[in-house]
C-alpha cells in the first residue's frame, strides 16, 4: 500500500483514496490496480504481462503507451548501485514514468513546480504514473529489492534529464512500511 509524504509539511498519508487525491492535485496518477496478487515470486516476465494483460491494454490506450516489460531488481543485480545513481538524482523525462509494482518496495520523490516536495512509497499493487516533465528521482528501500512492469511511450524518450542543483540531497529516502519500523 502506499505510504505519502510531504517531509516540508509533516504530513503522512497512508489511506490510499486519500493518497490518490493528493497526488492528482499535483499531478500524479496513482491507482490500486488489483489486490489479488495473481503472480509468484517464480513467475516469469511473460507470465506477468499475461496476468495482467487486461490491465496494460487499458493503460496503453489511455495513454498512449506501446511497450511494457518487468523490472526485477534485488541486492544481486549487477551494477546496481551505477544503476541506482542514474535515477537517485533530480531529473525529468520526455515520456511519462509508469510504474505498477509487483512486490518490493521502492521510493518516489515529485518535486512539483508550485508544492512541496512528496515522497511516495510503493508496494505490491500500486501503480503511480508520473507524467513527463515532472521532476522527480527514485531510491530503493533498504532491504534493495522491487520487481514492476514499466510502460513507455517510447523507450528512447526514458533518458533521465538532470535538473542542476536538484533538491535531491535535502529529503532522505524514508521507508515505512511494516518492514521498516524500527522497535
Ligand atoms: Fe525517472
Amino acid at each position: 500500500m502506499v505510504i505519502v509524504r510531504i517531509p516540508d509539511k509533516n504530513i503522512k498519508i497512508e489511506d490510499a483514496e486519500e493518497a490518490a487525491e493528493y497526488l492528482s492535485s499535483i499531478g500524479i496518477i496513482y491507482e490500486r490496480w488489483r489486490t489479488d496478487n495473481p503472480v509468484s515470486a517464480s513467475s516469469t516476465q511473460d507470465e506477468i504481462l499475461a496476468a495482467y494483460s487486461k490491465e496494460i491494454g487499458e493503460l496503453k490506450k489511455s495513454g498512449g503507451y506501446t511497450t511494457a516489460d518487468v523490472i526485477n531488481i534485488n541486492e544481486n543485480t549487477p551494477g546496481l548501485d551505477e544503476m541506482l545513481n542514474k535515477f537517485n538524482k533530480e531529473h525529468w523525462h520526455s515520456e511519462d514514468e509508469v510504474r505498477f509494482t509487483i512486490s518490493g518496495r521502492g521510493i518516489f520523490h515529485i518535486h512539483p513546480e508550485n508544492s512541496p516536495v512528496v515522497s511516495i512509497e510503493v508496494s505490491e499493487g500500486d501503480l503511480l504514473r508520473v507524467p513527463k516533465g515532472t521532476k522527480h528521482w527514485f531510491d530503493l528501500c533498504e532491504d534493495r529489492n522491487i520487481k514492476a512492469i514499466r510502460l513507455f511511450q517510447d523507450k528512447s524518450g526514458w533518458t533521465p534529464y538532470y535538473v542542476p542543483e536538484g533538491v535531491d540531497r535535502k529529503y532522505q529516502p524514508m521507508c515505512f512500511g511494516p518492514a521498516y519500523i524500527r522497535h
